[in-house]
């Protein structure tokens, strides 16, 4: 940081205006009217379903006990529910394949070769979503293709013998194999989710398998503004670090490239220009990776291969009802470290085709929120229309700024823009679309905390919104210091309104309201919807929620749910503020006071983190991903031998209404 730029961020901490207090004061004398507007009618197609939107008190109440904090290696879930775990790490999904064990003839991390790993569960589950099968049944339909992101592997924990430093060529292609996406059948059988290997598309024996993998080296097709871009030259191979997610109307699953900068090396090869200062804003290695894949393939090798590091950081579609669609990389929404892609369609007033609008964080601390808004439009008449999976390669992206007012507005990342606050920054859409954090500073987007999952409350059949959007900021303990951008831009990492606790270790949710409920709108209100931490903390301390909730204490919201009432449910990553509880997912009510009360409902095994909170349609089944069971505590989760990532269902024993 410049001299210039620590004077400008001490000024601005001390400025009155900026103070903690100041903040949060306006921001919940907003967020009381919010809340208490009650549920907006949503501009739904005919074949809306369920009304979403903010429940009003009435809807609000849960009926489950809350679960007490703990850091017992087991899903721990209230009384009269009960857990499954299913497709943990490496179980095989053709029938016929080698179970999973450490008896004769089975497969494990000690003989598991890549061949081996492409026919199986991926490692460290992530996003997830569930497509009926067939295509468009009820919301009781009990054949389900659950697909699921495997956002990165940890070869320490999967391979006995791993040298960190020093691995095997078999290390790192397993490992390649083991990134990716997983998709597999599941059917409910009496109260019980089972893998069903066997399950086709259709669910009739003409369809084709429905199990299948994407993975580190898949061959994807570009599409948008920069398909044709000479950085995105040659083959496109490979899916790494797939983070959260969506899932759109047509059918189709949107997975989100994280951060992908930990797979190359050698950075410091790149001659001095703008691609190694991106590289530099997207943290890629000067050196030696980590992982040492450059050891054994060229592509992740900076120096020799710039062009690769420009092939991730995207949103890729995949379809699961067809196997021989190639999945897509979709340039139009941008490349930074995308943490999840949200669908809504704006349907006009009682029509049925609307433009399609894509939300999506990065997740980085000062980084910023987007939304891409399509230039064609969706029909919900004809689902599957051939026209639909060209949707995401054409629009407006647009990235987030808060103003201290509560108003907001979505600036625009055209190359009219661009040229207009930054004349030659850039060379043409593709460039904005190849360098999108560099278009987010030009424009003056505002620095968040670690914006991890953009939900937005949605009928789940036509995918109408209701204006709203959820943003939660996982944590940035370095707010109120140095936002550590080296782009040249003066970017303050003070505390601000949309931000406004210094040392933020416990995160916070931020909520949108589109103007005119139009989730194509360029402008907007927004307020803070709570503070994550501790509502018993001593005021002023790390993790005080400044009465933004009352109820049970969590830190580090990452992925956020609504299920069928409207309720806003959210899973943890981490505990940085010590709290004795394992990551863990809670549901937050409105209680009759207006007041956001947070009630814990399930706490995940030693070490694990929760990822891709779901509810089916129907609501009797909350199904979640356990990522990296044992992370710096022994785990012997899902089965009580070495910790495998697995999906987990929960439902009530009576087979009741989840959270009723
Ligand atoms: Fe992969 Fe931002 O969590
Ligand atoms: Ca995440
Ligand atoms: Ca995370």
């Amino acid at each position: 940081m410049s001299d210039f730029e620590a004077e400008d961020l001490r000024k601005r901490s001390l400025s009155s205006e900026n103070t903690f207090e100041g903040l949060v004061d306006a921001q919940l004398s907003r967020r009381g009217f919010l809340v208490g507007a009650g549920a907006v009618a949503a501009t739904a197609a005919a074949t809306s379903v369920i009304t979403f939107g903010v429940p009003s008190e009435a809807q609000a109440a849960t009926g489950f006990t809350t679960v007490a904090e703990t850091t017992a290696d087991t899903v721990t879930v209230p009384p009269g529910y009960k857990f499954d775990a299913l497709l943990p790490w490496g179980d095989a999904l053709f029938e016929g394949d080698a179970a999973w064990g450490h008896g004769a003839g089975e497969i494990n991390g000690g003989n598991l070769t890549t061949a081996e790993q492409n026919r199986r569960v991926g490692y460290n589950h992530d996003m997830l979503a569930m497509f009926a099968n067939p295509f468009g049944s009820p919301a009781s339909v009990a054949a389900q293709i659950a697909v699921f992101n495997q956002e990165y592997t940890d070869p320490t924990s999967m391979f006995p013998g791993y040298k960190a430093g020093n691995p095997s060529r078999n290390h790192v292609d397993v490992e390649l194999a083991a990134h990716g996406i997983t998709i597999a059948g599941i059917r409910l059988v009496g109260d019980t989710w089972v893998h069903d290997k066997a399950m086709r598309v259709g669910d009739t024996a003409e369809g084709a398998l429905v199990a299948r993998r994407v993975t580190g080296t898949t061959r994807f097709t570009v599409d948008g503004p920069a398909k044709d871009d000479p950085r995105l030259a040659g083959a496109v191979v490979g899916t790494l670090n797939n983070c959260a997610g969506g899932f759109t109307p047509w059918g189709t699953y949107l997975s989100a490239e994280e951060n992908f900068n930990q797979y190359f090396a050698n950075a410091s090869g790149v001659p001095a220009g703008r691609t190694k200062d991106n590289f530099r804003i997207l943290g890629m290695t000067n050196g030696a990776s980590e992982r040492r894949w450059e050891k054994f393939h060229d592509r992740f090798d900076l120096t020799k291969n710039p062009n690769e590091g420009f092939k991730f950081g995207w949103v890729v579609e995949v379809d699961p009802y067809d196997p021989t669609r190639r999945p897509v990389k979709h340039t139009a929404i941008g490349r930074f470290k995308h943490e999840c892609a949200t669908v809504v369609v704006q349907y006009p007033e009682a029509q049925t085709k609307g433009k399609v609008v894509v939300y999506s964080g990065d997740d980085e601390r000062f980084d910023y929120v987007y939304k891409f808004v399509t230039d064609g439009t969706y029909d919900s008449t004809s689902p599957r229309a051939k026209s639909h999976f060209s949707l995401l390669s054409s629009g407006t992206l647009y990235v987030a700024k808060f103003n201290a007012n509560g108003t907001g507005e979505w600036l625009p990342l055209t190359i009219d823009n661009l040229n207009t606050v930054a004349a030659g920054a850039f060379d043409d859409q593709a460039d904005i679309c190849l360098r999108t954090r560099e278009a987010g500073d030009a424009v003056g987007a505002t620095p968040m905390d670690r914006p991890e999952d953009v939900e937005a409350p949605c009928d789940p059949v036509t995918f109408a919104g209701t204006g709203k959007v959820f943003i939660a900021c996982t944590n940035n303990s370095n707010r109120g210091g140095s936002a550590n951008r080296p782009t040249g831009t003066v970017r303050s990492g003070a505390i601000d309104a949309a931000n406004p606790r210094a040392n933020n270790r416990t995160g916070h949710i931020v909520q949108i309201n589109e103007t005119g409920n139009d989730h194509t709108s360029t402008t907007f209100a927004w307020n803070i919807y709570l503070l994550a931490g501790d509502p018993k903390a001593a005021t002023g301390a790390v993790g005080d929620v400044k009465d933004t909730f009352f109820g049970d204490r969590f830190g580090s919201p990452d992925n956020v749910a609504f299920d069928k009432r409207g309720l806003l449910w959210i899973s943890t990553d981490g505990n940085p503020n010590s709290y004795p509880c394992n990551d863990q997912v809670l549901c937050t009510e409105v209680a009759g006071n207006g007041k956001v009360r947070v009630k814990r409902f399930l706490v995940g095994p030693a070490g694990a983190e929760i990822c891709g909170p779901l509810f089916s349609l129907d609501n009797t089944t909350f199904f979640c991903n356990i990522q990296h069971p044992g992370e710096g505590r022994a785990s012997t989760f899902p089965y009580g031998a070495e910790a495998r990532p697995a999906l987990v269902a929960v439902r009530r024993t009576d087979g009741g209404i989840v959270g009723n």
